[in-house]
């Protein structure tokens, strides 16, 4: 028997990556969707049609059959006591009701940042900090839930995290200074406009910053006593928005406590990539990271379906003279696959697999 899954926010550009991730899924079901009163009581395939009727899928191939004439409900029509996860991929405002209201009786996996900063709530990221999810109980007991709520980070903090990780516990990374070059499908259906867009860049993208500096401090943390204790690591960074459509570039450097030569880099994502906790999940992909030594990498247009979206290529890694102990690479993640949707299936396989579903 499938868990029966609720999408949530269904028609957005999350939600329609979503529908994609759980299409044909051999663990989950998804039996309900829902978005906001504008989509409401509309078939999901209706509910995609811009204000000029055309039907705006924007994941690539076809729509999957299944979801096509499903309906498309309100949040208040969302019948919890048939179903076993809710998949909630709305605006953080929106979010925070909204999940709240669903925790209370069901599991539910987020890719907002509604909950993301509480105290009792770890930011998961499927490999990366599994150990967290231990933090779930607290949260139940603290708030008196059926239920929980797990975020993934902001897409942004995903790459540079997944990177980190090895360089953090091996090489004892303290220092990170990155500067992003984000995808225009970051922002969601009506996030920047093409005319702003076009032959440009947007040197600021509100509140993302300030993201990534707590939540890759939180993501690497130590779970301790109930509580994450947060890694001792400064992070400065500066978010822009770029001319592509998806999958996110960052270009990194890092300052380590002890020596580290980029020629061995290679090595350590590979042995991570060979002990890598969610290996044979149905939405892993077979190498969690791709390392380049062709200058050339990584590039969105050639990154962003290596391992359908779900891995992290690294590149351009070189000893970063400014630093006694450094490197410097460039990372490619995909914003919309393990930046959000189909990460956050990864991690209900993984919450799944330790029984939390
Ligand atoms: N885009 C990315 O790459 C990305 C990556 C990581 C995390 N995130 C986060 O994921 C969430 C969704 O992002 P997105 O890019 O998919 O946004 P989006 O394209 O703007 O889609 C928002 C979705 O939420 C629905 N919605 C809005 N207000 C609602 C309400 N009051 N009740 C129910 N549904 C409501 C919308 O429905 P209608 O169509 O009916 O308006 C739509 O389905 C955000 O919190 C975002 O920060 C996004």
């Amino acid at each position: 028997m499938k868990k029966k899954v609720a999408i949530i926010g269904v028609t957005g550009a999350v939600g329609q990556e979503f529908v994609q991730s759980l299409n044909d899924h051999p663990w989950f079901e998804v039996t309900q969707i829902a978005a906001s009163e504008r989509s409401a009581g509309k078939k999901y395939v209706d509910a995609i049609r811009d204000d000029s009727g055309i039907v705006a899928w924007d994941v690539g191939g076809e729509i999957p059959d299944y979801i096509k004439d499903m309906p498309v409900l309100t949040i208040d029509e969302i019948n919890v006591a048939e179903l076993d996860l809710i998949f909630s991929a709305v605006e953080s405002q929106a979010a925070r009701d909204i999940e709240t209201k669903f925790a209370k009786d069901l599991p539910v996996i987020s890719t907002s940042s509604a909950y993301r900063y509480e105290e009792d709530v770890p930011i998961l990221i499927p490999g990366v900090n599994d150990e967290q999810a231990e933090l779930l109980e607290v949260q139940k007991k603290n708030r008196d839930w059926k239920g929980w709520v797990a975020p993934l980070p902001n897409c942004t903090t995903t790459g540079l995290a997944i990177t980190l990780k090895p360089l953090f516990e091996k090489y004892g990374a303290k220092k990170v200074m990155m500067t992003s070059m984000q995808a225009i499908s970051g922002g969601g259906k009506t996030g920047v406009s093409a005319m702003g867009i076009t032959d440009n860049i947007l040197p600021y993208i509100p509140k993302e910053e300030g993201k990534v500096r707590k939540e890759t401090r939180k993501i690497l943390g130590k779970l301790k006593d109930g509580k994450i204790e947060d890694a001792d690591i400064r992070v400065s960074c500066t978010c822009t928005r770029v001319p592509v459509i998806d999958g996110h570039t960052e270009s990194v450097f890092v300052e380590t406590e002890k020596e580290i030569d980029p020629a061995l880099a290679k090595g350590t994502y590979e042995t991570y990539n060979k002990e890598i906790s969610v290996a044979g999940l149905p939405s892993a992909p077979e190498d969690y990271y791709a390392f380049h030594e062709d200058p050339t990498r990584p590039q969105p247009r050639m990154e962003r379906e290596v391992g359908d979206g779900m891995t992290t290529t690294i590149g351009r890694v070189e000893k970063e003279e400014l630093f006694d102990n450094g490197i410097k690479y460039m990372l490619f993640s995909h914003n919309k696959k393990m930046g959000s949707a189909k990460g956050a299936v990864l991690l209900a396989e993984m919450l799944y697999k330790k029984d939390k579903i």
